[in-house]
């Protein structure tokens, strides 16, 4: 293993200003993938004790320790294991993974074969959201490359269907196994019951990347960036009025003002930051200077980095337009199995757009009588994720919501959505804006 103490970035982007990188450009930037002993009987291979001393944490949303799912995984009691690569990317404001698998599809097939590896999985299903051709046509050329290669799992290709919660880890392993994709109430958890009931490793794209290197490099390596908490670089997607809108690679704890400088600056004034993405957090503009992506300033402010999505609201836009578009879009992308879910977000839904086009102060009430209710009560997180991040839009754009409710809708309302959001949506919501 080599142990370069070089603390610089690109790594998970290195070499691929150049376009996508093949197999041998992959081999030639990275070298070949350290042979790991084969794990004994019974006992997990060595690769998951440096995941654990390197730290790396999911990359998928939640940051769930690496490691702790390949124990779980390795030490299940059954015939058979199955990897699982997370690449659908239902959220529409992030394309770290698309972009990933589009430029640098080896590194993370290198990761999910390692980690096959590591708990004795014959397989690898990698699954790539079917809204994106150019990531599903570098995958299928990566796979068929890597047929040369020696000690390679059975890796095959899956196109996950749209939909902002087709991603969900139980949703996917239920398409996986030939059911829609809905997530279904857990447990059997998929370490324990996954694909075709065998255990399942199933990580985020990123993070299998994140692996391939941990492995060529070690882990003091690996947390040469980041912070303790979380080591390592790590993916943004940034958008907003910035002239390089698109996916960077920075090191956990970065300020917000590097990554905004690294993309050309702000061409307004921000009003506000949405960190973590559609399950996320509103961040007043007036702390976009000391606000770093790392949890000891996000987390007291109930936020993380999510998914990795950043973006930012110019104060050209309105944020409650804007949060009225996203939270009918996100009522709707309930996948209308549990109650409090399909109801109470479209009833959440509703109180907002009297609130800001009806001047019904009640409203907001409503909506917090409506939270408490709402709350852990799915079958996944899609309903506390949207209360967060509504709850958090109520607080940071507390003078616009009442504003609205006095005077009715304000000159930005009519303006072309600012956050991102599928197509068909826009249209109607714009229509509904003005
Ligand atoms: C509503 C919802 C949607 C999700 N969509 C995705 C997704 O598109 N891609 C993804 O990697 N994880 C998604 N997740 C998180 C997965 O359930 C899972 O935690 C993750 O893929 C695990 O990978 P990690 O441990 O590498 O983070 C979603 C979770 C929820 C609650
Ligand atoms: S909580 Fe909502 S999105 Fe999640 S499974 Fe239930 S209905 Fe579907």
């Amino acid at each position: 293993m080599s142990a370069p103490a070089a603390a610089r970035l690109p790594r998970l982007l290195a070499g691929v200003e150049g376009g996508p990188l093949d197999l041998e450009a992959h081999l030639a930037i990275h070298g070949p993938v350290p042979v790991q002993p084969k794990p004994r009987r019974g006992r997990a291979g060595e690769l998951i004790d440096t995941v654990e001393e390197a730290g790396l944490r999911g990359r998928g949303g939640a940051g769930f320790p690496t490691a702790l799912k390949l124990h779980a995984v390795a030490g299940a009691r059954a015939r058979g294991r199955t990897v699982v690569v997370n690449a659908a990317e239902g959220e529409p404001a992030s394309g770290k993974d698309q972009a990933l698998v589009s430029i640098a599809p080896h590194l993370v097939l290198d990761g999910a074969a390692l980690a096959a590896q590591a708990i004795s999985a014959s397989e690898v299903i990698l699954c790539v959201s079917e809204d994106s051709p150019q990531s599903l046509r570098a995958a299928t050329a990566a796979i068929s490359e890597r047929r040369s290669l020696n000690g390679e799992p059975a890796i095959s290709l899956a196109a996950a269907p749209s939909g902002y919660v087709a991603g969900q880890e139980s949703a996917l392993v239920s398409f996986l196994n030939g059911n829609a994709a809905k997530p279904v109430f857990t447990p059997p958890m998929t370490f324990e019951r996954g694909v075709r009931g065998r255990p399942t490793l199933l990580s985020n794209a990123e993070t299998f990347a994140h692996l391939a290197l941990i492995a060529r490099h070690g882990a003091a390596w690996y947390r040469a960036l980041g912070t303790a908490e979380h080591p390592g670089s790590t993916l943004v997607t940034l958008s907003g009025p910035v002239d390089h809108p698109g996916v960077y690679e920075i090191e956990h704890g970065a300020t917000v003002r590097s990554l905004i400088d690294a993309a050309g600056g702000e061409r307004e004034g921000i009003r506000a930051i949405l960190v973590g993405g559609y399950a996320g957090t509103w961040i007043d503009g007036a702390e976009l200077e000391a606000m770093t992506l790392d949890d000891g300033w996000l987390v007291p402010r109930q936020a993380s980095t999510g998914a990795g999505v950043v973006i930012l609201l110019g104060e050209s836009a309105c944020g409650v337009a804007e949060m009225v578009r996203v939270a009918r879009w996100l009522a709707e992308e309930s996948a209308g199995q549990c109650g409090p879910c399909v109801h109470g977000l479209a009833a959440v839904s509703e109180r907002l757009e009297d609130l800001a086009w009806r001047g019904d102060a009640d409203s907001e009430r409503e909506v917090s009588r409506l939270a408490a209710v709402i709350r852990g009560r799915g079958a996944c997180r899609h309903p506390d994720g949207t209360l967060r991040l509504i709850s958090s839009a109520l607080g940071v754009f507390a003078e616009e919501w009442a504003d609205h409710a006095r005077h009715g809708p304000c000159d930005a309302c009519a303006a072309p959505p600012a956050l991102p959001l599928p197509d068909v949506v826009r249209g109607m919501a714009l229509e509904e804006a003005s």
